[in-house]
Order: C-alpha cells, then structure tokens, then sequence
C-alpha cells in the first residue's frame, strides 16, 4: 500500500484489490468508478472573498479593528464587490474553561462577548456582521496550541491558565469546538491552523520552557519523510466531518492552513475549502513569488468548492505598498489568475484610494470569482517570465503576462499561447488601464519591472466545437494521479528563509507537489511529446492513474495518447482507457516508450462523468512511467 495515498484513494485500492488480486510485485490500480469522487461539501463554489485580521494587526486585533474592517468593507463597496467574510485569526481566545472544555473568549478585547456568568459569547458578534451582509470567519488550530502560543510569545493575548485551559486547539475538542463556533456563536467559516501539530515536541524547549502539554509532531517541516501525512489528514477529515454535521445547509468554509504540508496538495481538495500551497507570505516580493509558485503549477488540482490558497494578500504593506503599487497590482493579478481566495489584510478604516482601486477592481474579481473556476494554465514558463492564461465560463480567455524580475522584460504573446487561431485578429482589453490593443498571430510587450500585464481576450478559437481538458481544469477531478511517493517540488521560488534568514546551508524545496498532474506540460514541467511529436495542448500525467472530467454537453472525447518522450521508465507498457458513467467506451493495446502515439476516440454523448485511466504493468519500487493526453479535448 503507498503510504501517500488519502483515504479516499486506499478505500479504491482496497475495492480494486478485492476484485482482482495481482501478481506480488505489481501496483495496486485505480479503478473507473461511475460516480464523482470529488468533494461536494461547502459553501465555497468561487474562492472565498473577505477580510482577515493577521497580516494588519497579528494578535494584537480587538473588536474594533475588526468591526471597523467589516463597516469599511460595507462603506467603501468592497462588500458588495464580493468581500464578505470578516475573519478573526489567532489572539481571540482566553482559555478552555476546565469544568466543560468550554472556549472562552478574551473579552478585554472583545467587549461584546462578555456575559454576566462569564460563559461569553460570539453570538452577538456574528450578528452584528450578519446583520451588515456580511458573514463570519474564526481561527483555531488542528492540534492542542495554537501558532501565537509558539511564534508570538511576547504578545499580550496568549491563552491564559494551567497547562489545560492554555489548550485551545481542537484536539480531543473537535465536535464541542465546532457545534460551538458553528452552532452556538454562528459563524460561517472555519480556519484551522496546523502549528500544534508541529512545533509542541515533548521534549523542546518551548514545552518545557512554557509548561504546555506536548504532542508529538506529525508535521516536520523539515522533512517530508518524518511527516506522517496520513494521519494529518485524518486529523483534518474528523474536523470536515464536524463541521459538515454542524451545517446541515452546507453553508460553511473550511480554511486548511498546514502551510502546503503532508502532502495536502493531494488531498486538501477532498477534506476543506481552502488549503495553503506554502507558509506564511511576508510583505516582499521574493515571499510574493514562492507562495505563488507553490500554488501556480497546481491548476489541475482546484475547482469549484476547492481552492489552492496561496495566503491572505499583503497588499498595503512592505514591497505591495503605496510606494509599490506596480507590485501590488502584479499581486493582486496573480492571486486572482490562480483562484485564490481574496482575503484583505489591512486596517480599513484608513486605507488610501490608491489601494481600494486595487482590492475592488471589478474586472479582476470577476475573474477570480467566475464560475466556472478554471485556475489558469501557465502557457509560458520560465524563471524570469510566465504567461498565464485562464479560461472563464463563457469561453472567453484571460491572459496575465507577469515580469518576475527588477528588470524590464520583453515578452512575445502568440495566439497559439491562448489557443486561438493565428490567422484571426485577436482583440486584448487591458484589465487595469481598459485600453484595447488587436493583434494578429503574435505581438510584443514591453513590462517594466515586477509587472503583471492583465487582459481579456476576444479571438477565434483554435478548437471551434469543443474545448481542450486543459482549458477547463475546474471540471477536471484528479482522483489519482499515480504519484507513489511524494516528493518535494523544486520549481517553487526558494527565498531566503524570512525567519531563519541564512542560518542553514541553504533554501530547500518544501512542499510535495513534484510528479501531480498537469495542463499542457508533464508532471516534471516538460513539454508533453509523444514519439518525437510536440503537443500544445494536452495533460500530462503518470501511469496508474485516474482522471475525472464533468462532461457539460459534449458528444465526442479524443485524445493522442503514449508515453510521453520524457519519461525516464522506458520499459514498461500502459493502456490508456476511456469509461463514460462507468462504461468502458475505447482503450488502447499496451503502449511503451518509443511506441507511436495512439488517437482515441469514445462517444460521450449523454454521459455526465468520463473518465480517464491510465494502467500499466509498472512493478514497485520503479519510477512510474510518465504518459500524455495528448490534444485531450471535448467536442460537440
Ligand atoms: C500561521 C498561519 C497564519 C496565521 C498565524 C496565526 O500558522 O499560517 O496565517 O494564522 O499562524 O498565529
């Protein structure tokens, strides 16, 4: 059994090998299933829109800070742009009551909660925010600490009492907390950090030094290796399972903030919301561009209901302030272009024209929030330059070309980036200035430093009755992407440390991610090929795998499918298979290195699930051989 795999994919591995027993040293496969695997539950169909309360004030926030957030986002027309959820981070908490487990709130910071027996309570609280339409977030973390109790120890607003009431993270508190948050005080959505589970260690100086009750950590930020991922999860889907027992209406939001830890970039879509790609982001540019790349390469991952998250926004401080507003806008384009939830964090009651213009540019939230939630697809990928490209519900493109250096850079932007045709003229509506530019086949720009050029796209599609899998990964359901043994993605930004600094012999890559599915490159950030054959389009994937794709109307699936050119297992033989609501609708004969690409066909006209399942005879211990979708697309 592979370690890595979620829960959900070791229940299919079982089901798979009661039915068929393999040989001793193949792998177990998945299996075409008929029913869509992934998760339904929650309230967020678009990425969550709001106000949080740590990158502005960290724990030393109050009700009115927060109140006055949540009246600025009402009066400045930020709420009505989208911008409703008010969310209170880490400092609210007095102490876990001994004689019931109770939480009880800070009310020297929170007046409104106080109740003449000292039970307090949010309930007022949240309907004050109610009652502005707006909707309200809390902050509590997976283990027994939470992460001011172990990185803000200076701070006036740390849980208070014995060891015991210090413990207000969830653990062994699951369903009290959340029938509590959800039930009693009302709230609508849920962060739930992941420190206690990390940095409590029995035996450390910070257990010992603060007499708190240790857990032995089962993240080590360190080490993927030491990180037992399974039982994180397994920490994460008990709490899921609270909070959807708590909301019978579904309306609530699950912020997973384990810091692109235990591998959630495989299951995070299937237990919460929301999960962060990366750590905490810092108001520079360098933090700007690793939580980004943490999350950008991760397209096929997201969709409606689940969100990669990249971090609250910085916008307003440091390298994203009013000095800097052409790296706050390249932010704001970025995190709008990647689906990530759009949390403002900044004490509103004073914020400058310059950066509402920023935060409530209509253009740009209607990208992030539109539904069909298609995160977009990096066209063009390099160090120094990237062309992003998402394609919204009406059919119609976004392109972001985004300048990662100090310097200018010139950038081609070619019809073929945005697959639409070269010989038609393409109409480009530049989403902060509004200006309109047409080209036809290829233009240039010019990008001063740190830019992000932002456009919507008028042109003729390349593929006239249908669509590529890699123009719409929000319909796209990776319920396994044949990644045996997680490993750690060396394409995201390494910055130096922002708390470490250069204390260590070097920046090392962090999160797992490396070998997962993706659009229009391999799983290994080549360009997809198939005996000597380039493919544009396409999704790249490993073998013993299974894709699922909602099919929304259309007749025809077809691909040109192989091992791809790149793949470093050149021995073992795949066949890729097509069902269509549990139907077996083509496949092809077993396929190696070398051998020539395949077309595939299957009629899906009427069916609502497709599936795509790729298996081969690949034996442990061997790296899984990588393999191509080439052109996989969806026509009428
Ligand atoms: C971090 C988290 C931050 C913030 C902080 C509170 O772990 O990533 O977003 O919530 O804890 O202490």
């Amino acid at each position: 059994m592979h370690p890595k795999n979620s829960l959900k994919t070791r229940l299919m591995i079982a089901c798979a090998l009661a039915a068929f027993v393999s040989p001793l040293s193949a792998l177990a496969e998945p299996v075409a299933r008929g029913v869509w695997l992934g998760s339904t539950d929650g309230a967020a169909k678009t990425p969550p829109m709001g106000w949080n309360s740590w990158n502005a004030f960290r724990t030393e926030v109050d009700e009115a800070k927060v109140m006055g957030a949540a009246q600025a986002l009402v009066d400045d027309g930020l709420a009505r742009k989208g911008y409703i959820y008010v969310n209170l981070d880490d400092g609210w908490w007095q102490k876990r009551r001994v004689t019931d487990g109770r939480m009880i709130i800070r009310t020297r910071i929170f007046p409104s909660a106080a109740t003449p027996d000292g039970t307090t309570s949010f309930r007022g609280f949240t309907d004050r925010l109610h009652s502005m339409g707006l909707k309200a977030g809390l902050y509590t973390d997976v283990g027994h600490n939470a992460c001011s109790q172990a990185y803000d120890l200076h701070s006036p607003n740390l849980p208070e009492g014995t060891a015991g009431e210090r413990q207000v993270g969830l653990d062994g508190h699951v369903s009290q907390d959340i029938n509590l948050y959800f039930r009693e005080w009302g709230f609508d959505y849920l962060k739930v950090d992941a420190c206690g589970l990390a940095d409590f260690a029995p035996d450390s100086k910070l257990v010992k030094d603060n007499g708190y009750i240790g857990l032995t950590p089962e993240i080590d930020r360190a080490s993927l290796n030491r990180t037992d991922s399974v039982k994180v999860e397994r920490r994460y889907a008990e709490v899921a399972a609270a909070l959807k027992q708590a909301n019978p209406d579904n309306d609530y939001v699950f912020s997973i903030c384990n810091w692109g830890m235990a591998n959630v970039r495989e299951w995070g879509k299937e237990v919460g919301s929301s999960w962060r790609t990366s750590s905490d982001i810092t108001p520079n540019w360098s933090s700007m561009l690793h939580n980004y790349d943490s999350a950008v390469k991760r397209a096929l991952y997201a969709g409606p209901g689940h969100w990669n998250d990249p971090d609250i926004l910085f916008i307003g401080a440091g390298d994203f302030d009013t000095d800097h507003l052409t790296e706050a806008r390249s932010h704001f384009t970025l995190w709008a272009m990647l689906n990530a939830p759009l949390l403002i964090s900044y004490d509103l009651r004073k914020a400058p024209q310059s950066l509402l213009d920023i935060w409530g540019n209509a253009d740009l939230i209607a990208v992030n929030q539109d539904p069909a939630g298609n995160q977009a697809i990096v066209a063009y990928d390099s160090d120094d330059a990237q062309i992003l490209v998402k394609t919204l519900a009406d059919g119609h493109k976004v392109v972001a070309l985004f300048n990662r250096t100090a310097s200018p850079a010139k950038l081609n932007l070619l019809a073929s980036h945005l697959k639409l045709k070269n010989d038609a003229p393409i109409q480009l509506t530049d989403l902060w200035s509004k200006a309109g530019i047409t080209f036809t086949g290829e233009t240039e720009f010019e990008l001063a430093p740190h830019e992000t050029r932002v456009f919507s796209v008028q042109g003729a599609r390349e593929l006239a009755d249908g669509v590529y899998l890699s123009e719409i990964p929000g319909v796209i359901n990776v319920a396994d992407d044949g990644v045996r043994e997680p490993q750690l993605d060396p394409t995201v930004h390494r910055m130096i440390d922002p708390w470490a600094g250069t204390r260590s012999g070097g920046s090392r890559p962090q999160y797992a991610g490396w070998g997962g599915a993706q659009a229009d490159m391999t799983p290994y950030a080549q360009a997809l090929q198939i005996g000597g054959h380039t493919y544009d389009s396409g999704i790249g994937v490993l073998g013993n795998s299974l894709l699922q794709v909602k099919n929304e109307g259309y007749a025809t699936f077809r691909a040109t499918v192989g091992v791809d050119d790149s793949t470093s297992n050149r021995d073992r033989a795949v066949s890729f298979t097509v069902y269509a609501d549990g139907k077996l609708v083509a496949k092809t004969p077993p396929l190696k290195f070398g051998d020539a690409a395949r077309d595939i066909s299957a009629d899906i006209a009427g069916h609502k699930i497709i599936e795509l399942l790729v298996t081969d005879d690949n034996v442990a211990n061997e790296q899984p051989v990588v393999v191509t979708w080439g052109e996989a697309r969806l026509q009428k």
